[in-house]
């Protein structure tokens, strides 16, 4: 990706004030942490990729990242925050992406916690770590994957067990995308909403995820360490924590896991 046609389409403050663009690397999340490591990297800084050789994923999934189709972006963002409030910036990232997909005329719909689906299936997924210091989040990087011109054949080829829940936002489109300008689009929201965060808190961020979620009142069933966990979500607390009424008498706090449709 051309560093120049990304930049000139930033509007942002913070993020991407600092962007480190790579032609390979094995994560962009890796390199962002070598990079604060070496003092090289502040608040808001982004890494973005043409490839990566070991992109992961969640949960120790592999998220595969050919050369010269997809996004994979990471962002540095050092909030004076609890250890425990580091999903606020999974949904925030989340929320970021619904955004930038409306720009495009897509309606995106987010799978908790971290997957962006269009028509159920995959196109988008947010790999959140932290560093932590004295018992305080010291960093978080917030690692985006996007499909975004994976072809049809190619996602049938090379993704195969995953091939029925995935596609991207060129076959979507029917047109190719530039990733140049979604890549900015991208760091204009995740801006847009980090700025909201440091006016107001945590807890906007968290109101505007659920928002968008939808499925406050609604039943859904949770993958907890392989245990099936069903039932009604009755709210999502401060931390980004769901609690799912089982039975009349058991109201089950979950605090990871993967939605299963
Ligand atoms: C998931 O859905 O499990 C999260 C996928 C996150 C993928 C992105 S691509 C950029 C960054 N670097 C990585 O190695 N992973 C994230």
């Amino acid at each position: 990706m051309e560093i120049s046609e990304i930049k000139k389409r930033l509007s942002a403050e913070i993020v991407g004030e600092k962007l480190f663009v790579y032609d390979e690397v094995g994560s962009t999340n890796d390199v962002l942490r070598e990079l604060l490591g070496d003092d090289l990297a502040a608040d808001g800084t982004v890494v973005v990729s043409d490839s990566q050789t070991v992109g992961r994923g969640r949960l120790g999934r592999k998220w595969v990242s050919p050369r010269g189709v997809n996004l994979y972006l990471s962002a540095l963002f050092r909030p004076e925050i609890p250890p425990q409030k580091s999903s606020v910036f999974t949904f925030l990232a989340s929320c970021a992406l619904v955004e930038v997909f409306s720009v495009y005329g897509v309606d995106a719909e987010i799978k908790w916690p971290n997957d962006i689906l269009v028509g159920g299936k995959k196109v988008s997924g947010v790999l959140t770590e932290l560093g932590t210091s004295g018992g305080a989040v010291d960093y978080l990087v917030i690692g985006i994957g996007v499909n975004l011109n994976l072809s049809e054949e190619f996602i049938r080829r090379e993704m195969e067990d995953i091939s029925e829940k995935t596609t991207s936002l060129s076959i979507l489109l029917g047109e190719e995308v530039n990733r140049e300008r979604f890549c900015a689009e991208v760091i204009n929201a995740l801006d847009r909403l980090y700025g909201e965060f440091r006016r107001r808190g945590t807890q906007v961020i968290v109101d505007m995820w659920i928002e968008r979620w939808g499925f406050i009142g609604k039943e859904i069933s949770v993958d907890v360490s392989g245990e099936i966990v069903s039932g009604v979500v009755e709210r999502v607390d401060a931390n980004g924590f769901l609690y799912l009424r089982t039975d009349e008498s058991d109201l089950r706090k979950v605090v990871t896991g993967d939605t299963v449709f």
